[in-house]
């Protein structure tokens, strides 16, 4: 597995896993700042392992390395954005906004997400858990489940674990609002269909690419590999009755998941549509060298139809004057030798090789993985004028949204999936209360779901704080807020969606109003009566637990 330097023994296997921000001295989950952290010297690798301890020194540095987006950037097209949204702890993500679209436009969406019964759900879990909450409150169709496959492949749990704590993470989700009635839950061992899409996508996914991703090697076990695939299906699950935008909410080490779930998406998929100006095909760095000599050419030649190959060839290796369409007999034959790596030059090579083939600029709809059947279908389905190829048709009256829509109908029409590629949300891991990483080996560190309100209440009472060492350097001073544990309690929980009330710890921290002391007074309380409540719930669901379609009890040999 892909391993940084900050690994350790591993032993936070919960998901999320909470990283070691020691490291990162300013972050700020402050309800006024929402910038992704920052820079922490000599913490420039970032590895996202999921079966690892990922320490996440800086998370700007996921932006850059692995092409995650900033939240901000899609949080205005979020209607009614949830408090980790506004105050930043949900930090990232992947294609986000065509579920903010279908959200704001009332389209069908969903959300889902999973979780690897290891132990008890803890505070951490408590987000992804509101998460997906939130967007079956928005009118998405939710689904959560227990990814006991994965906690009996990759980290060995007996079945016996595995059934005690997959219960309680559905107890607490419940707990927290997750409506069965209009949502799913299950486990990944009791889904058979979850299982037959995880072996279609299996047959879609080679060893050596799982060896690229997440490091695996001759010694890697094949149910770990299965329970790749499993998680691929999971993530795809939603749309198998049909396709929709649908958000995974998770940690950030998760991320090679979403990047392998997403290309696996649009692999399936019996269709893709390009953007081509003639027979052959275009890289995309290719695209717009050709597309501006056809706007060149346009204004040089005016009458559409009489644009060709050749002259776009000639203008791009001789300039404008060189193009004469009435004299194209006498064009240079050339074939520039050279470098693929080049752009400029295999755009010119391509162009010529077309020679006097019309240059008009069209939809392409290539197949994939299409059956003769589709390919068929697709033919007739594209309406105005085209032209068939072997491979592809060319629709010269669509453009690529419209090819889009109808590629995926024509592929529903026949049998296929049609999915739309997964989105992801990605949101900060806690501090450790007792400030290093939040492990679930440390009791001290985290709060369990589980934990006696007075236990919470001890804790937060004695957790680490952004304090100065003296009240009246404190007051002098101000605390420090942004490497609070005990702030970053309120921000993520306990001020709820209160963002006046996480405002105002913060201001009267850092301005040396508030004191240690009190504040953690304020939220041991605060938690001690969350747990109360929360506990109090699961009590109500357990006697409900049975009416549920979802079993607990595995009748499985021991292996
Ligand atoms: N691999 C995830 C974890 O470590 C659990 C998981 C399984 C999951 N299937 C999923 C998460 C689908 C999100 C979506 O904890
Ligand atoms: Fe943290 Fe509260 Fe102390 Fe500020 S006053 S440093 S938020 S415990």
């Amino acid at each position: 597995m892909t391993r940084d330097s900050h690994t350790d023994d591993g032993s936070t296997d919960d998901q999320p896993r909470p990283d070691d921000t020691a490291n990162d001295a300013n972050r700020s989950p402050s309800p006024l700042r929402s910038d992704g952290g920052t820079d922490a010297a000599g913490a420039d690798n970032v590895a996202l392992d999921p079966w690892g301890s990922s320490t996440i020194a800086d998370y700007r540095k996921l932006f850059e390395q692995f092409g995650i987006e900033e939240f901000d950037e899609v949080l205005p097209a979020v209607p009614n954005p949830h408090y980790l949204m506004r105050r930043g702890v949900i930090f990232g993500h992947r294609d986000y906004r065509p579920v903010a679209d279908a959200m704001r436009e009332d389209e069908p969406f969903a959300a889902l997400s999973g979780f690897m019964p290891t132990g008890d759900p803890h505070i951490g879990h408590k987000m992804v858990f509101d998460e997906i909450i939130w967007h079956q409150q928005q009118g998405g169709d939710a689904y959560g489940l227990i990814a006991d496959l994965e906690a009996h492949a990759a980290r060995g749990l007996t079945w016996e674990e595995i059934d005690e704590h997959a219960r309680s993470y559905v107890l607490s989700l419940l707990a927290l609002g997750f409506d069965p009635e209009e949502g799913e839950l299950y486990r990944q061992s009791e889904n058979r269909p979850l299982q037959d899409l995880a072996f279609e996508l299996g047959a879609k996914t080679n060893f050596s690419e799982l060896q690229a991703i997440y490091d695996f090697d001759g010694e890697t076990d094949v149910s770990h590999m299965q329970s790749v695939v499993t998680q691929m299906a999971d993530i795809l699950y939603p749309q198998l009755d049909e396709p929709k935008p649908t958000v995974i909410p998770v940690g950030p080490d998760q991320d090679p998941h979403m990047r392998l779930a997403r290309d696996l998406a649009a692999r399936m998929r019996y269709f893709g549509v390009t953007e081509a100006f003639a027979s052959f095909e275009l890289e995309p760095e290719e695209r717009p060298i050709v597309a501006e000599a056809y706007q060149t050419l346009q204004e040089i030649i005016g009458d559409e139809h009489d644009i060709r190959c050749i002259d776009a060839a000639v203008f791009l290796d001789e300039g404008k004057e060189a193009v004469d369409p009435s004299n194209r007999d006498n064009y240079p034959k050339r074939k520039l030798l050279g470098t693929e790596s080049d752009p400029e030059r295999s755009v010119k090579n391509k162009l010529y090789n077309a020679g006097k083939e019309p240059l008009r600029p069209r939809t392409r709809i290539y197949d994939r993985n299409a059956t003769d059947a589709a390919f068929e279908g697709l033919i007739e389905a594209v309406d105005g004028e085209k032209r068939v190829y072997d491979e592809h048709v060319d629709a010269f009256d669509l453009d690529a949204a419209e090819a889009d829509r109808l590629a995926r109908e024509v592929e529903l029409d026949n049998g296929g999936y049609g999915f739309v590629p997964p989105s992801s949300i990605y949101h900060r891991f806690m501090t450790g209360l007792t400030g290093g990483k939040m492990s679930s080996s440390i009791p001290a560190s985290h709060i369990s779901l589980l934990d006696d309100p007075e236990d919470g209440y001890d804790k937060v009472k004695s957790a680490t704080t952004g304090g100065r060492s003296t009240a009246e350097e404190q007051r002098e001073k101000g605390g420090k807020a942004d490497e609070c544990p005990v702030y970053e309690l309120y921000a993520y929980l306990l001020a709820g969606e209160d963002d006046a009330f996480a405002e105002e710890v913060y201001e009267e921290c850092v301005g040396g109003e508030r004191l240690c002391g009190g504040c953690k007074e304020q939220a041991a309380e605060l938690m001690e009566s969350f747990l109360e409540e929360h506990q109090e719930k699961r009590a109500e669901w357990e006697a409900k637990l049975d009416d549920l379609d979802i079993e607990f009890d595995s009748d499985r040999k021991r292996a």
